[in-house]
């Protein structure tokens, strides 16, 4: 099955990610938010990353335009109804993303598949939502999407060999390089990335050190790119706090749950560069 129309549900820090990578790789891509302001802000993201890459000469002005062309933003479900490949990017919630699973469904042609770019939940349970459970499956980007090369294509006990095959192929089609993984709880990457930044906010909580000392530690010793705290405000620190919360409902090893630390930042707000502040200070 080729894929020609695709579409983006979320428009937020992931969404707006992907459906940029699809519209520059050619794709009409539909994007979807909860409301105007949200598109509004959402897609004035990805224009203001797109004129980032025309003033450092990366585009040129015309393909800035056509990518921006081939975007359509909408604030409702039934405008996807043409897409062949649709990829949910709302927040973390496996109840919230059952229920978009069954609107998709009843929306969309009985060709289409229907992929969530969750980073924990279950997606068997969002195939069993589902009349085309075979159809479903994840679709696991990385933050920041435009940058990151990866994408974990998640096959649930539901999904079908064709249907793997098509999304694989698309994720090629659109410049990432995928890998398989099976739908087990925060599949190959965030298995193992999200106990190593839980562990950082604990040994900072425990008084260890500062954060700066800490990020500049694992910077400079071990050449990671970023430091945990830096990384935890990029992720945004209520995401990683529902995938923690996730991983810890499945496995119930204390290593998943998320640190007081964290779910008091959250209940403050702090929810990292998002918000203007997290472990660090973004407003200026
Ligand atoms: N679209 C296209 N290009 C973009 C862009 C965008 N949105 N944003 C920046 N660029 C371009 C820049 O213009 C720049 O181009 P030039 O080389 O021409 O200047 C280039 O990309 C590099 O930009 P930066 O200098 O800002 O990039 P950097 O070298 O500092 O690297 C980084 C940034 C890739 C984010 C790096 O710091 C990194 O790899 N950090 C770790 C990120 C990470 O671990 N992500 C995973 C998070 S976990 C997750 O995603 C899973 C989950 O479920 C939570
Ligand atoms: P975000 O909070 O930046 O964006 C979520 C967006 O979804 C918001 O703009 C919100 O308005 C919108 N939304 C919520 N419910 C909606 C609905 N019913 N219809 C339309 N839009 C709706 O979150 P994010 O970081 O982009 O995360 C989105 C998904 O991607 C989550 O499942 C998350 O776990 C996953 N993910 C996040 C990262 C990361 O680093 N942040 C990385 C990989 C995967």
């Amino acid at each position: 099955m080729a894929i020609k129309q695709v579409g983006v549900i979320g428009c937020g820090l992931m969404g707006s990610g992907i459906a940029q990578v699809s519209a520059q790789a050619g794709f009409p891509t539909v994007v979807i938010e909860a409301n105007q302001a949200f598109l509004d802000k959402g897609l004035g993201g990805i224009r203001k990353t797109l004129d980032g890459l025309v003033a450092k000469a990366r585009i040129d002005e015309r393909a800035r335009d056509e990518t921006f062309g081939r975007l359509k933003g909408s604030v409702h479900l039934e405008d996807l109804k043409d897409c062949d490949l649709v990829i949910e990017a709302i927040t973390e919630n496996q109840t919230v993303k059952n229920e978009t699973f069954a609107k998709l469904d009843a929306i969309c042609r009985p060709h289409a598949l229907l992929a969530s770019n969750t980073s924990s939940c279950n997606v068997t349970a969002m195939a069993a939502a589902t009349r085309r459970p075979g159809q479903v499956l994840g679709l696991h980007f990385f933050n920041p999407v435009p940058l990151m090369k990866l994408v974990e294509v998640v096959r649930s006990i539901l999904t079908d060999d064709a249907s793997v095959k098509t999304a694989y192929e698309w994720v090629q089609a659109v410049g990432k390089v995928p890998v398989l993984a099976k739908d087990s709880t925060a599949f190959i990457v965030n298995r193992l990335l999200v106990p190593y930044l839980l562990d950082a906010i604990r040994v900072y909580e425990g008084g260890l050190a500062t954060l700066e000392d800490i990020d500049q530690a694992m910077k400079l010793g071990c050449g990671y790119p970023m430091g945990p705290f830096t990384l935890l405000d990029l992720v945004g620190l209520d995401t990683t706090m529902f995938v923690a919360e996730v991983m810890f409902e499945e496995f119930r090893e204390p290593r998943y749950a998320p640190p007081p630390l964290l779910k008091r930042m959250v209940m403050a707000g702090r929810l990292g560069r998002k918000s203007g502040r997290g472990f660090y200070d973004y407003s200026k």
